[in-house]
């Protein structure tokens, strides 16, 4: 990877893509990014949280802007792709993060239950990945995707069954996408946070069963997001394949 230039920012000029970008660790990584030089592009379903986002990057770093794009749907996520290629250029850095819980047992789970939580978690991945592939191939200059999964894609939970296998599938989707890509110049990250303290516990759908088990496992309290931007910068850098958060922040598989 390049040497930055003295008084230059190592994402000068460089335009990052990040999803879910209105809050937690999506917030967290759109605003790292900017404060490394990048122009960020902070996409979420909920346009004024994306806005908020923008607006503080704006104040505090440089060019940011807003999208209101629901991740899950093919067609919004199509004209999501191409208006940041026709707008802003091909991204550098496409961040895959916006995701939603749901938790409860697996025979609590009715198939729309599924169908929710992997078209949001999964989908929503498939979608970024084969949009912002296709364009960074086509530039020929190279880029990186990182995919949010989750410690919970190594670790069986009777709490998260579907959100579970929906992030073991995003860290093999991003295993696979990977050796396709590498050599292209185009590195592929899946990042495995384990508890982090953002909304997503307060978010989150419960479905029957033994609600207080499915809360313990959500509400733990967890390391700040900046913890987990601060993962994606360093594996972007390095280009690191796999990334586990441990409980204390650190790389590492314990929960
Ligand atoms: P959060 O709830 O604070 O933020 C998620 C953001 O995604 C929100 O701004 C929400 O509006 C957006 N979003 C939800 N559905 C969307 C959709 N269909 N289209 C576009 N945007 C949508 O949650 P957090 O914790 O920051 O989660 C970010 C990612 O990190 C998720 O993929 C989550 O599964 C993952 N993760 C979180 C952990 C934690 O302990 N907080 C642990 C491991 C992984």
């Amino acid at each position: 990877r390049a040497r930055v230039a003295e008084g230059r920012k190592p994402y000068d000029q460089r335009l990052v893509v990040v999803t879910g970008a209105g809050s937690g660790i999506g917030r967290a990584t759109a605003r790292a990014f900017a404060s490394h030089g990048a122009e960020v592009i902070c996409a979420d379903i909920d346009l004024d949280a994306a806005r908020r986002t923008a607006r503080e990057i704006g104040r505090l770093y440089g060019t940011a802007h807003a999208c209101q794009v629901d991740v899950s749907a093919a067609d919004e996520m199509e004209r999501f792709a191409a208006y940041v290629r026709d707008e802003h250029g091909t991204p550098d850095v496409v961040v895959n993060n916006a995701g939603i819980a749901v938790a409860g047992p697996f025979l609590d789970h009715e198939v729309a239950d599924w169908k929710r939580i992997l078209d949001v978690n999964l989908w929503s991945v498939i979608h970024g990945c084969r949009l912002f592939g296709r364009q960074m191939v086509e530039r020929g200059e190279g880029g990186h995707i990182v995919n949010i999964a989750s410690l919970a894609a190594f670790a069986p939970s009777r709490a998260l069954p579907a959100y579970s296998t929906s992030k073991a599938a995003v860290k093999m989707l991003s295993d696979c996408l990977r050796a396709e890509l590498a050599g292209k110049g185009i590195g592929v990250t899946a990042i495995c946070p384990g508890f982090t303290s953002t909304a997503i516990a307060g978010n989150a759908t419960y479905l029957g069963g033994d609600r207080s088990m499915a809360e313990e496992a959500l509400r733990r309290r967890g390391y700040p997001p900046e913890r987990v931007a601060a993962h994606i910068l360093r594996a972007v850098h390095h280009n690191t394949a796999v990334v586990p958060v441990n409980t204390e922040g650190k790389v590492g598989y314990a929960l």
